[in-house]
């Protein structure tokens, strides 16, 4: 039997554990501040869900996906993406006509591509991501843009790399699909197989071709900013202007088109460079969607969000070394010395715990040197050493572990001691 885990997955234990917790909580804070709610959506959908959402010309429909009939024969997918799921969920539970509009979302968890494994690149990865539903406006696009950036402000990066452009609207993309579909024509045969099917069912898929032969033609494809309606024009230089009057820096890149069909309208990116030159990729990506609630069967009603790849973000930061001291260690490590005191030191550690303190004892009695050991290695703030003499005279000796400190102090104002050392710890 392999124990090796499947490939493209990763255990992520203790401290690595922290740091992708940290990250998804620091990008909820500011979901929070921005008024967002938490949506739980099931980590697979029928397969129907992400074909049309995501998109049938969509890399991660056509060859990626996790997908499998049940037991009943029915084909399931794991989710790639949260986007339709979402989606989904808000039809299913007609959210949209119980809830204050624009709805805000956030969400997080795992999510499932069967990419080729590389560097940032997993086949089960981390996302968190916020869609905001209901409000048709470039305000709405802007405000979820800023939303991503000042996450990453709170993680502390500083030198961010915002890429964006426009989609354009439906009747832009036409125009635009027609004038790519006539320039790729003409060099069509050169091109690898992949793009042969894009070209009939989405030629704006062919200028993210990875093969590098087929990214050179792409280069000199027409461009969406020469197709685009009025509207949408101005749309997209609104959504810019929210941008500069936050004095946000961002690079307007037309060839940034986004790997997933939904997209109408303006859709970004957020790179970061990492100093050995490292590329991961896209810390996190997103844009403005016009029919996926309609597509489900929902009302006519847009939305925007944005998902980030909790996983990239960890190892920029390592890099980077934005991570905070995770290792929060405990309080206090309760030390019995003799064979009777175990107990005790188990009921005192109980106590502590019941009153809010992270305590841990060895449930057992060894000698003092290995135990005092055992609580610098479990990071302990402080020991408590509790031995049969001290103890029935109702004290114990409490140990500041960052210095050669001891004093002796009653058990039964061993809370507020605790108490009142913590706080002159934090200070
Ligand atoms: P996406 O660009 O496919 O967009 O994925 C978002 C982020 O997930 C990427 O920027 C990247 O950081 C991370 N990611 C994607 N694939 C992998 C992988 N194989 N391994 C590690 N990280 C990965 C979406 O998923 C859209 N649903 C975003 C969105 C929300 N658009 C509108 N609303």
């Amino acid at each position: 039997m392999s124990v090796i885990p499947v490939k493209g997955t990763h255990d992520l234990y203790a401290l690595d554990a922290s740091k992708n917790r940290y990250v998804r909580e620091m990008f909820k804070n500011a979901a929070l501040l921005y008024g967002y709610h938490e949506l739980s959506v099931p980590v697979m959908e029928y397969t129907e869900i992400f074909q049309r959402g995501a998109g049938e010309s969509s890399d991660i429909v056509r060859k990626e996906m996790y997908t499998f009939l049940d037991k009943g024969n029915r084909s399931v997918t794991l989710r790639p993406e949260f986007t339709a799921g979402v989606m989904r969920a808000i039809v299913s539970n007609k959210l949209y006509a119980t809830e204050d509009l624009p709805m805000k979302i956030f969400y997080e968890g795992p999510a499932f591509r069967y990419e080729r494994p590389q560097l940032g690149r997993y086949r089960q990865f981390t996302q968190f991501g916020v869609e905001a539903i209901g409000l048709d406006s470039a305000a709405m696009d802007g405000e979820t843009i800023l939303l991503a950036i000042q996450a990453f402000a709170l993680l502390g990066f500083e030198h961010l790399s915002i890429k964006i452009n426009t989609l354009g609207d439906e009747e832009s993309r036409k125009n635009y699909k027609k004038a790519l579909k006539a320039y790729f024509s003409e060099h069509i045969d050169e091109m690898c197989p992949d793009c042969h099917e894009r070209m009939n069912i989405n030629p704006l898929r062919m200028l993210d071709c990875k093969v590098e032969h087929d990214q050179e033609i792409a280069k000199n494809a027409p461009k969406i900013k020469d197709y685009l309606s009025v509207a949408s024009e101005e749309r997209f230089y609104k959504t810019l202007s929210i941008l500069n009057s936050m004095d946000i820096d961002y690079e307007v890149d037309d060839g940034l088109v986004r790997g997933l069909d939904y997209y109408s309208e303006v859709v970004f990116e957020i790179h970061a460079k990492s100093e050995s030159g490292n590329d991961y990729g896209a810390l996190c990506g997103g844009g403005h969607y016009s029919n996926l609630i309609k597509q489900f069967g929902g009302p006519d009603m847009s939305g925007v969000g944005f998902a980030v790849g909790v996983e990239r973000v960890v190892s920029l930061m390592e890099e980077l070394s934005l991570f905070p001291d995770l290792d929060e260690g405990i309080d206090a490590y309760i030390i019995p010395v003799g064979e009777e005191m175990a107990e005790k030191a188990f009921e005192l550690t109980t106590s502590l715990r019941m009153e809010g303190f992270k305590t841990e004892t060895p449930l057992y009695a060894g000698k003092l040197g290995s135990l005092l050991k055992k609580a610098v290695k479990r990071n302990a703030k402080y020991a408590i050493i509790i031995g049969e003499e001290e103890y029935a005279r109702g004290v114990c000796q409490i140990k500041d572990l960052s210095k050669a400190e001891q004093q002796e102090i009653k058990i039964e104002d061993l809370r507020d001691a605790l108490d009142a050392l913590i706080i002159q710890k934090g200070e």
